[in-house]
């Protein structure tokens, strides 16, 4: 039976395929490779780095899974949003398999995959609000009834991802930085340190990390970089930076009342942030929707389950249409 989705996922610094069943969402092949140690030393994702880095993983993970050739009925890919010299990595092999193996080819958007995450083995629900924090966007959605697409904040500056990279760098930490800073945070023994909560006195709802970040900077430079110094200024810095999340969604809480809520994006894993929302959804009587930890972050399962209801609307682009797009403005559609 021809009812295999193979997707891959090559927007940033992580190389995946995942293979899965149509209609009832198994997965049978997942792989991904990530970029993340040969960053590090850079302190971010270097572009170039990680085309070359793709154009190695891509084919390797590739020859891992020809044995479902035979049983695939359409090819996944993501086209937009994320680095355009990563992307192409992705798209190219994707064009290529389609062309190849003469099936139709989809194209996902990464921040719509996202959301897909939540609902990696059953039908995507709508009505639901969205807070979408990942290393590129941070953002607040509502997915209305017929999966029309509202954007309600975004930031205006860093995303809160990008902001924990930006504090894990100037502390020497690597990259990426949001699973660095949280472990540490929890050495913190006692507050001795405060930062102040970003636009805490501003009626708007959007977000903005650059200030925390520079309160972040000054500190560091103030005097010497300990250990004890570190885990303080990373407590400091995630408490602001979630009392700051948490501001301006209990805001759209009492504005919108959402039906159900879900946190998507690779910095959905930060667990105090979890359990924040978490509060935040009891007290409004609202259903909570998390991802599987493993696949908040970048991964071509969620790919390949949007893929999936593309594939049920005919979704498909032509193999010699441009599919790259690197900024993503508008989001219209979830379905
Ligand atoms: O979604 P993702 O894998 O890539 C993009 O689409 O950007 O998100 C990666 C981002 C990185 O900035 C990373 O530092 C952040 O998610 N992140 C976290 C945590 N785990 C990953 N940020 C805060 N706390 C975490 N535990
Ligand atoms: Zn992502």
């Amino acid at each position: 039976m021809k009812n295999l989705i193979l997707a891959i996922e090559s927007s940033c610094d992580d190389s995946s395929i995942a293979i899965i069943n149509k209609n009832t969402y198994e997965c049978v092949f997942y792989r991904k490779i990530s970029q993340e140690n040969e960053h590090s030393k850079y302190g971010g994702v270097v572009p170039e780095l990680a085309a070359r880095l793709h154009t190695q993983a891509l084919p390797k993970i590739l020859d891992e899974c020809k044995i479902y050739f035979d049983n695939l009925c359409a090819i996944a890919v993501t086209n937009e949003p994320g680095l355009s010299v990563s992307l192409i990595g992705g798209i190219c092999m994707a064009k290529m398999l389609a062309l190849s193996l003469d099936l139709p080819l989809i194209a996902v958007n990464h921040l719509k995959g996202h959301i897909f995450s939540l609902f990696l083995k059953e039908q995507i629900q709508t009505d639901m609000g969205i807070l979408l924090v990942s290393g590129g966007h941070t953002m607040v959605l509502f997915v209305d009834q017929q999966g029309k697409m509202i954007e309600l904040a975004r930031t205006s500056d860093d995303s809160f991802g990008e902001s924990f990279d930006k504090v894990a760098k100037m502390m020497g930490l690597g990259y990426p930085g949001g699973a660095v800073v949280e472990k540490l945070a929890k050495k913190a023994s006692d507050v001795v340190l405060e930062f102040s909560i970003p636009l805490l006195h501003s009626k708007e709802l959007n977000f903005s990390f650059s200030g925390l970040k520079n309160q972040v900077r000054l500190e560091i430079l103030k005097e010497e970089l300990t250990d004890y110094k570190k885990s303080h200024i990373a407590y400091a810095f995630q408490k602001s930076a979630i009392l700051h999340i948490m501001h301006k969604l209990t805001k759209i809480f009492k504005k919108y009342h959402f039906k159900r809520f879900g946190i998507v994006g690779g910095a959905s894993a930060n667990l105090t942030l979890r359990n924040q929302v978490e509060l935040l959804c009891k007290e409004y009587m609202c259903e909570l929707l998390l991802a599987p930890l493993e696949y908040c972050s970048d991964n071509a399962l969620m790919i390949a389950r949007a893929a999936c209801d593309a594939y049920e609307r005919k979704d498909f682009v032509d193999i010699s249409q441009e599919l790259i797009n690197p900024k993503v403005q508008n989001l219209q559609g979830l379905l």
